[in-house]
């Protein structure tokens, strides 16, 4: 099938996902045994054999104390970060085959990231931060400030647009990586924390909006949380506990008995 770096989205609506031959796809994501390894000063085992499936349309929660590997795992189902060992597949392809521009052109065009530390570009206004997604698609300067505005609008902060990161609460800043994550409607949004600096109006209130995407628009959210009331609106929650998923459930049906863990997988 013929490709380019250059073909533009010609629609509003979810690029389609031409990255080549793919099996039958049951799962969004397909993690199989990731295992991440940092060698700093001392060697660090943040993920040690993390096998995970994603159906399309779902909401899953990641759970764990600090340090457990949570972060870790997100940057690797996002193919910001590259395993150690094992494989991934965003929507039936293996990302280790692509180059790396077609990794970025994936990332761009299929995954939208809220970062724990929101990462928005200091030198751009709010507005700015969140058209930017749609200007990288070729998008108009125009109609990109108009879905930036009604994004901001969505997450409560349109009064916001002109101000810089700097001259932004922490929770406005959230509300604006949200913002920007969200506006090109990616198939795949992973959030760290996106709740974490948010008072529990707005955190309800950005937590309602991803379940509406996954019932509505059938996008597929991973989100990382600290908030039991958070994760109890999810399809399922994982707890990660030293690199392995120890809890695997529908919170439906409730929060497993205290003590219950999965035994790791070999
Ligand atoms: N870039 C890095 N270099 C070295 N160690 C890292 C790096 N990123 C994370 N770690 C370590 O990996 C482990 C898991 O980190 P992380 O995934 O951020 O955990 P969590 O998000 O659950 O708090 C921690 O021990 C952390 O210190
Ligand atoms: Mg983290």
């Amino acid at each position: 099938m013929q490709r380019t770096a250059h073909n533009r989205r010609s629609d509003s609506g979810p690029v389609s996902s031409d990255w080549g031959e793919k099996s039958h796809m049951n799962y969004i994501i397909e993690a199989r045994d990731l295992t991440k390894i940092y060698e700093s000063a001392v060697q660090v085992v943040a993920l040690r054999g993390v096998t995970l499936e994603v159906k399309p349309a779902s909401f899953l929660a990641i759970m764990g104390p600090s340090g457990s590997g949570k972060s870790t795992l997100l940057n690797i189902l996002g193919a910001l970060e590259v395993p150690t060992k094992g494989q991934l597949l965003l929507e039936g392809t293996d990302i280790a085959t692509l180059t790396d521009d077609q990794r970025t052109l994936l990332r761009r065009r299929r995954i939208g990231f809220i970062f724990q530390q929101f990462n928005l570009l200091p030198i751009f206004s709010a507005s700015e931060n969140v058209a930017l997604p749609l200007r990288l698609e070729g998008v108009p300067a125009a109609e990109a400030d108009r879905r930036a505005g009604e994004m901001l609008e969505l997450v409560g902060i349109a009064d916001r647009r002109h101000h810089l990161p700097s001259q932004m609460s922490g929770g406005e800043q959230q509300r604006v990586a949200i913002a920007r994550a969200l506006v090109a409607g990616p198939a795949i949004i992973l959030a760290d924390e996106p709740t974490g600096n948010l008072d529990s109006t707005n955190g309800e209130r950005i937590i309602g909006k991803l379940r509406q995407l996954v019932d509505e628009q059938q996008q597929t959210v991973v989100l990382v949380t600290h908030d039991a009331a958070v994760a109890s609106r999810a399809d399922r929650v994982i707890h990660v506990r030293d690199g392995v998923i120890v809890e695997d459930f529908d919170p439906s049906h409730g929060m497993p008995a205290s003590g219950t863990t999965l035994e790791p997988r070999a």
